[in-house]
């Protein structure tokens, strides 16, 4: 136990001057790192009306440090290097701002992109010893510009539905849908908060949800959503998250770098916070786990897809070269069942 009357550096455990010394040599001014200890202390201390412990004030450095972090948008990412991937730090926000969505749009729905397109054939392999996708009604949840709902029309899934708690988001997932809609595939839209998405029980055979869950506030939230998206399954459907996760390992930190290296420069500072903000794979764990629904469950890294040449011709011609390098160790694959009953 310290107090907060001691003077600063005998309140800092051996773990909290590793963190300092690494956000020093990533380029962070001294003044800022005596502003940010001393409002960590300060804020720890508060919070536990002035007998905070060393670990209590690590905790408070080390996540203060990464808000600050995930706020930089140095172009050599040396920030990242100084960042405590042991710790989670939420996104501000869960459903995008107006700002943010537009900005998405424009960064992330082009024509070329092949990011959901792999998504989607990655999942028509898994279900096609199983009858396939063409038989499934799937909800497109935290869909954002419902690119991957698309993917699936095109591979003739019969209906989807897309979800996301921005009006933006499904307005534009709903206009560029049209044309399915015109020729007869079901598309249907529904904007609101993914945990309390008004569709009736058991409305879908699978519901997927890509690069969206790291958006969710706690580890508690992860488990409301789960269970929405369960109730939403048919008995014996399917629940899938594919998205980024948070590591320590180094291999980790270097494929992350390497993405962002290929990441157009406008996104970049809305894809650092993502993976900061990103569930670890253990964290995941614990919460399918502890679900009473399910029958069984899956949390994987995501294994890097096995081209055919055509689609090989479709990754080269995608300006983005980043979209290859989203499989382990940077993202996974949750796959969870419903029981029968
Ligand atoms: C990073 S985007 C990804 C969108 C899309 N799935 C993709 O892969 O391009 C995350 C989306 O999740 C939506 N979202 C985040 N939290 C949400 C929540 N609690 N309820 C509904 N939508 C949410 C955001 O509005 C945003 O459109």
């Amino acid at each position: 136990m310290v107090k907060q009357t001691e003077s600063e550096p005998s309140q800092l455990s051996r773990r909290a001057r590793k963190l300092l010394g690494k956000a020093a040599k990533a380029g962070f001014d001294p003044s800022v790192l005596r502003e940010i200890t001393n409002s960590a202390i300060n804020d720890a201390h508060s919070q536990d009306r002035g007998r905070a412990t060393r670990e209590d004030i690590r905790s408070h450095l080390g996540a203060e440090l990464n808000h600050r972090i995930a706020n930089r948008t140095d172009p050599d990412l040396s920030g990242l290097r100084s960042f405590d991937f042991t710790m989670r730090v939420p996104e501000r926000t869960e459903t995008f701002t107006p700002t943010e969505a537009r900005i998405y749009i424009d960064g992330c729905d082009y024509p070329k992109t092949v990011d959901d397109l792999l998504l989607a054939l990655e999942v028509q392999g898994r279900f096609n010893p199983d009858g396939g996708i063409r038989n499934m009604r799937v909800l497109d949840a935290m869909c954002g510009p419902g690119r991957l709902g698309r993917e699936f029309l095109d591979l003739g899934v019969p209906s989807v539905t897309f979800h996301d708690g921005s009006e933006i988001m499904t307005t534009h997932a709903r206009d560029q849908a049209a044309i399915y809609a015109e020729f007869g595939q079901g598309v249907d839209v529904v904007t609101s908060s993914a945990d309390n998405i008004p569709l009736p029980d058991g409305t879908f055979d699978l519901v997927v949800c890509h690069n969206s869950i790291h958006q969710l506030a706690s580890i508690g939230r992860l488990r409301i959503v789960m269970q929405e998206f369960l109730r939403l399954t048919v008995p014996r459907g399917h629940v899938i998250i594919a998205d980024y996760q948070r590591a320590t390992t180094p291999g980790f930190l270097e494929s992350l770098e390497e993405r962002l290296r290929y990441t157009r420069p406008e996104i970049v500072p809305l894809l650092i916070p993502s993976f900061i903000a990103a569930f670890s794979g253990d964290e995941f764990r614990s919460v399918l786990g502890s679900l009473p629904n399910i029958e069984t469950w899956s949390v994987t890294d995501a294994k890097p897809p096995i081209l055919t040449p055509q689609m090989q011709q479709r990754v080269a011609e995608d300006p983005v070269k980043g979209h290859l390098m989203d499989y382990s160790p940077i993202s996974l694959r949750v796959i969870a069942q419903k029981k029968l009953a």
